[in-house]
């Protein structure tokens, strides 16, 4: 039996970049053997194995990994005479397609070194095609390694966009498609995500809505930019369409409920935000009930970074008010103190009706204090 390190960490090490999570390969093993080595298997029809000290993962050398029962929706064909490059031939990019055993030597049969150097995402052999999730996982590579200038190769984009043609893309689970998404999203440049699926024709099958989105790859650009959170940077990339359009995407790919909820409040809000400086108190009091500001403030904090994001990406770098001054105001709201109306006993809708009135108060004072 022989193990080797593969995939990610092979491939960030001869980067330099941090190695988080180690995967390795068992060549010439059996699952019995494995079992009696105190391995543990992670599902029944799936030839991967947890160590039982480490908890990485060791996977059988395979060949085979089309779409199909069992572990994740795929079947694998495992045995201990399958051997390395058999393995490797059937991974998704050269640079994804190396081991290294356990004295540093590196097994390169796909010259994936040299397309790390040539900073090209290139495709080992037409097996690439037996996952169609493989388009999305090369946008995200693409979106990962563009500050190093690395370039999906055309022979690849040329697959990607067979792939994209088969109408294979739409049988992708949300769950696995959002999971890419998720992390594009969180890359350094995750408008190379979509730049890359729209090339290849991918974006047309999983995302048409945003054919039609000029500015949403500039916004989420920017939200990058200032290290933004998940669903502001989701936010942001939708922002242009509908509100039922955010809702339906959104739950067509499961995003989480912040995500869901902060983008459809964008698509609704952001023209009240820019133009912030200029609603009258009632209607700065209405929306700071909207985002139910008094308990939730994070939520309002997030909905003005998404569109002070937005403003920057379509003006360039010029100043956005608008966001110091809907702070103040949401603080304004939230310093209206509560007591004194219960202790002059008031209940129930009362009690609502003039904290609300105390606060449209807050609220017009700050505004004209701001106006000077
Ligand atoms: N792999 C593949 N096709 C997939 C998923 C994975 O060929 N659809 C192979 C690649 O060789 C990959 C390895 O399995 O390098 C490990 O996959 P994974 O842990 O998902 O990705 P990493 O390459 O480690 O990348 P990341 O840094 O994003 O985790």
């Amino acid at each position: 039996m022989h193990i080797y390190k593969v995939g990610g960490a092979v491939r960030d090490r001869l980067l330099g970049r941090p190695v988080s999570d180690i995967d390795w390969l068992v060549v010439g093993a059996t699952v019995e053997q494995m079992q009696a080595l105190g391995y543990r298997p992670v599902g029944a029809d799936f030839p991967v194995f947890i160590h039982p000290r480490s908890g990485e993962e060791y996977a059988l050398a395979r060949t085979e990994r089309k779409s199909g029962r069992g572990y994740g929706g795929f079947t694998f064909h495992a045995s201990p005479d399958v051997t390395l490059e058999e393995d490797l031939i059937r991974r998704d990019l050269t640079i994804n397609a190396m081991a290294e055993d356990d004295d540093g030597t590196l097994y390169d049969p796909y010259h994936g070194k040299e397309d790390l150097e040539r900073r090209l995402l290139r495709h080992v052999s037409p097996a690439f095609a037996e996952d169609p999730l493989r388009v999305l996982r090369v946008a995200r590579f693409a979106a990962r390694y563009a500050p190093l200038g690395f370039k999906v190769a055309d022979e690849t984009l040329a697959l990607m966009r067979q792939i994209s043609a088969s109408g294979e893309l739409q049988a992708l689970t949300a769950e696995r498609s959002w999971k890419e998404i998720e992390r594009a999203l969180m890359e350094p440049q995750p408008q190379v995500f979509f730049e890359v699926l729209r090339a290849c024709d991918a974006l047309q099958a999983l995302l048409p809505e945003l054919e039609d989105s000029p500015h949403a790859l500039a916004g989420l650009e920017q939200a990058a930019q200032h290290d933004q959170p998940l669903h502001v940077r989701w936010a942001c990339l939708l922002r242009e369409l509908q509100p039922a359009t955010i809702k339906a995407v959104s739950q067509r790919f499961k995003a989480p409920r912040d995500c869901q909820e902060l983008a459809i409040l964008v698509g609704e809000c952001l023209s009240q935000c820019n133009q912030a400086l200029e609603l009258p108190s009632t209607a700065l009091l209405e929306l700071l009930q909207k985002f139910d500001v008094y308990r939730r403030p994070q939520r309002f904090d997030d909905f003005i970074s998404a569109c002070e994001m937005d403003a920057r990406a379509r003006q360039g770098s010029l100043a956005y008010p608008q966001a110091d001054y809907l702070r103040g105001a949401a603080a304004a709201a939230r310093a209206v103190d509560v007591k004194p109306l219960v202790q002059a006993g008031l209940t129930g809708q009362a009690l609502g009706e003039s904290l609300k009135g105390e606060r449209l108060k807050a609220l017009t004072a700050y505004k004209s204090a701001a106006e000077g």
